[in-house]
Order: C-alpha cells, then structure tokens, then sequence
C-alpha cells in the first residue's frame, strides 16, 4: 500500500513564509474583514492560492483555505493548534481556565464527553410542546401589517428555546444582559476592536453580575432536583454537577457558572443570524416557500410533533443546509500554532496566529457546482453534504460544533412553525440581502419582513 504524501509537514522549517497580502496602513484588512470576511477570503483564494498572509492593526495572521487546509484542520492540525485565545478570555470572566471551547488535549476530550448528551439533538425531545408554545407566544402577539425585525426577534427566540433545552429555565428578563455580556467579550477580547477599560465600565459590569445571578439560580434549581431526579431525563447542568474532572474532583463553582452560562450565548450570533439568512432564503424563492408551507402544514397537523417528524420536511431541510452553506456565520476558525509546520512548501512559524477559512470550500466549484446559486436540491435526501470536509459551517476537527443537531432543529422548527402560524413576506420581492459582519456575518439589523396575516 503507498501512503499518500499530505502537502503539510509538521516540524519542518524549510520554506518562505507566506505570501504577504497588501492592506491599508495601520489598519490592514481590517476593512474587508469585517464587512464580509468570506467574500474577501474566496477572492484571496482564488488569487494567492491556499496560504497567505494578511495584516489586521498590528497583527500578522496566516490565513489557510481550500480543502487541503481543511484537511489539516479535521486531522493532524489537531495535535499542534491552540484554541485558547479565542474563548478563553469568556471563561475568565467567570474566574476559570475550565472552558470547553478554549482547552485542548486530553482535559478537553474528558470534558467534550461529558458534554455531549447534554447538547445532543435528543435533549430537545422532551420539550417540543414548550418549544412550540414559544414561538406561538410570539406568532400571537403580531397583527396583519405588522413588520417584525429579524434578527433580534430571532436572538430572542432561540435563546429562550435554548435555555429550556440546555439548562431547564428559559432567560427572559435576563436576555438583554446576555447580550450585552457577549457583544463586550467578543468586541474586547476577542476582536479587540474596543479597548480594555471597557470591561470596567458599570454598564457591563452590571450585565455581568445577571450574567452570574442567572448561572447561580440554574445551578441551585438543578441541585434542588437532584435527589429525585430520574438520570435518563439529565440535561447539561445535571450531567456536569455529576461529573468528575481528570483527577476524579467534582468540577468547582466558577466551572459550573462559566457551562451554565455558556449554552444561553450559544446561539444568539449563530443559529440567530443561521434561521434569520434562512428567512431570507426561504422567503426569497417563492416554490421554495410554498412546498416548505406544504411541509409545515403536514408535520403540525396532528398537534405536537415528534423530533423524528421533521424528517419529513425534504425541502425546509434542503433549504437550512444550502443557507448554511452560503451564509455561514462562522465563517474561518482562529488558531495558534503550538509548532512549526510547513503547508504547500511554505513556512509556519511556531506562534503564528492562523485563520482557518474553512468555509471557502462552500463557493469552490469544484464542490459545489454553480455555488453562487441556492439550491435546496443540493442536499435533498440521500445526497449528504458534498465531499468530505468540504462543508464545514460547524468547523473541523476537536472542536467541531457539539450543538450543530440543535441548531439545524431549532432553525427548522422555528421557520415551520412561523409559516404555519402566519402568512409572511420580504418587505419587497426585490429585497437583496447583505451580509454584515460585526461581529459575525448576520443579516444585519435592517432586515424585516412584514406579516400579511395569520394562519392556523
Ligand atoms: C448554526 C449554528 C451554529 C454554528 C454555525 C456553530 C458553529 C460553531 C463553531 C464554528 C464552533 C467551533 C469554534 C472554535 O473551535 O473555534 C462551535 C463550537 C461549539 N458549539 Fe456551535 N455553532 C452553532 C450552534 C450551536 C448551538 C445551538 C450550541 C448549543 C446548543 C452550540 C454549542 C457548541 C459547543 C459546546 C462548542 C464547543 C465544542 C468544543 O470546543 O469541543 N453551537 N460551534
């Protein structure tokens, strides 16, 4: 049997570095980045090939792309890729270094595990009627000729779905105090595009306090549950105050608070501004539209569905993967080298800071033919997502999204029960949308669409 020569090695120091890619003074990319970063990296692709550098402020970053990279990112990338500096400064915030997204290595493993049940789609199953029952609650507040801002009504929505799923006690009055909680992370530490003092202004201090009132309330409602709890009905929260950490140590407090707060942001940029892009989507192509009005129809016909129902829904799920193939929010993956590696015969430098724009592949032809037009048809049934590691909106390797079977629920379930209920249109069939990237790409603020009436 030949082994296949992979076109990275790790350890070696050979090569040139990186094509260097001009930018502003100053600023750099920084321009282009955040407006719509895929768009700007399938361009870049395209011209300096599948590694290349880029200058953001006072930043050096390796951006990798195309399958190769993606390749590397799902197989050996594992063993000498950082993620801490993405996350880590969240799980700080609550005064632990214990934080799913930011470890790597065995911990994370250990800790991955223990965390799966309680993100698996099935944890969704004991609670479609209060999933349900969310999205009427809002359905039957709209009148005819009301028109409803996407993005945040969406925010809402899924996270009150979430909080129920994940950690038994939907956010309410607390929504607005996650929000703020993140949009200062993510602007502070992770883009660093505020400055630091920020974190000590008394508006996010505050935001922060909530943030921590609602993890401690969680946690005593589970721990008040748990002498008759019944282990088969477990979600995250009952999972991780019965787990042990490598050393055989129940997990501390300041861990407990940072998993408990963790799945009420999961989805307030990401399966958000997925289910606001599928809207659009679905909204835009009206035989789309009328057959995944047919679908909706069908699977509530007879009161509360069951999970496994959803199946049925060829073409809203046709639609979901395709929006998330097109608009993917999270559309490159951070990293730090640990070690030198070289890539298609250039050099990687131990600490170099690397974007993965694992979703370039999703506007490469050779994978995705046509790949500008929406084609829910791509992924009717049976027809998978494409070649391996070509489809990536969830990333690749150790960190590959535990919540992806939620999320693809949630925004299915969303979208056919908002049909069902109303009748609902783009403020203009012309309408185009455009991407906006801050910090994520999402619809932006902008984006309505108007309800013409109600249904069921
Ligand atoms: C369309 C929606 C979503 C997208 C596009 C998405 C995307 C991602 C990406 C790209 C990562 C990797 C981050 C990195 O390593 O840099 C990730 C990790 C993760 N996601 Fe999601 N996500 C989505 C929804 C969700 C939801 C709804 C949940 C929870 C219910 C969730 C839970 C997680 C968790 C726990 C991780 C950490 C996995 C690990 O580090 O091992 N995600 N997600």
């Amino acid at each position: 049997m030949t082994v296949q020569a992979t076109p990275w090695q790790i350890g070696r120091k050979n090569g040139p570095p990186p094509p260097l890619v001009p930018g502003l003074p100053f600023i750099g990319i920084a321009h282009k980045l955040f407006r719509d970063p895929l768009a700007y990296f399938v361009q870049l692709y395209h011209q300096y090939g599948p590694i290349f550098r880029v200058k953001l402020f006072d930043r050096d970053i390796t951006v990798m792309a195309g399958i190769d990279a993606n390749n590397f990112l799902n197989r050996d990338g594992n063993d000498i890729l950082n993620s801490e500096k993405l996350f880590g400064s969240f799980g700080r915030e609550f005064d632990t270094d214990i934080f799913l997204t930011a470890m790597d290595g065995p911990e994370h493993k250990h800790l991955r595990k223990q965390s799966r049940r309680g993100y698996s789609r099935s944890a969704m199953m004991p609670h479609m009627a209060d999933l349900l029952h969310i999205v009427d609650t809002f359905a039957d507040s709209l009148q005819p000729g009301q028109t409803i801002d996407v993005l945040p009504t969406i925010q809402y929505l899924v996270t009150q779905q979430l909080g129920i799923v994940i950690a038994g006690r939907t956010p309410d009055e607390y929504f607005p105090d996650l929000q703020r909680f993140l949009n200062y992370n993510i602007n502070v530490k992770v883009l660093r595009m505020w400055p630091e003092f920020m974190m000590q202004m008394p508006a996010y201090k505050r935001a922060k306090a909530r943030v921590i009132e609602l993890g401690k309330e969680v946690l005593a409602a589970h721990r008040a549950k748990q002498s008759q709890a019944d282990p088969g009905a477990n979600d995250l929260i009952d999972d991780l105050l019965q787990a042990k950490d490598m050393a055989g140590q129940p997990y501390d407090e300041a861990m407990l608070l940072a998993a408990t707060a963790g799945p009420y942001f999961a989805g307030i940029d990401t399966v958000a501004s997925s289910l606001s892009f599928l809207i659009y989507t679905v909204l835009k192509h009206p035989e789309v539209l009328a057959q995944v009005r047919r679908e909706a129809a069908q699977v509530f016909a007879n009161g509360v569905p069951a999970l496994t129902d959803f199946k049925a829904m060829e073409m809203l799920h046709g639609a979901a993967i395709e929006t998330l193939r097109m608009y993917p929010v999270a559309p490159f993956t951070p990293r730090v080298a640990k070690a030198p590696f070289e890539f298609h015969g250039y050099q990687v430098t131990a600490e170099s800071e690397i974007f993965f724009a694992q979703t370039v592949t999703h506007y490469l032809p050779e994978f995705y033919p046509n790949p500008t037009k929406f084609d829910p048809m791509r992924f009717a049934k049976g027809s998978g997502r494409g070649t391996p590691g070509a489809f990536a909106p969830y990333t690749l390797g150790d960190h590959l999204c535990l919540g992806a079977g939620i999320a693809e629920a949630q925004m299915m379930l969303i979208l056919a029960r908002l049909l069902y209920r109303l009748d609902l249109s783009l403020t203009s069939p012309d309408y185009e949308v455009t991407v906006h990237a801050a910090p994520l790409p999402n619809p932006g603020r902008k984006f309505r669409v108007q309800v013409l009436g109600k249904r069921g």
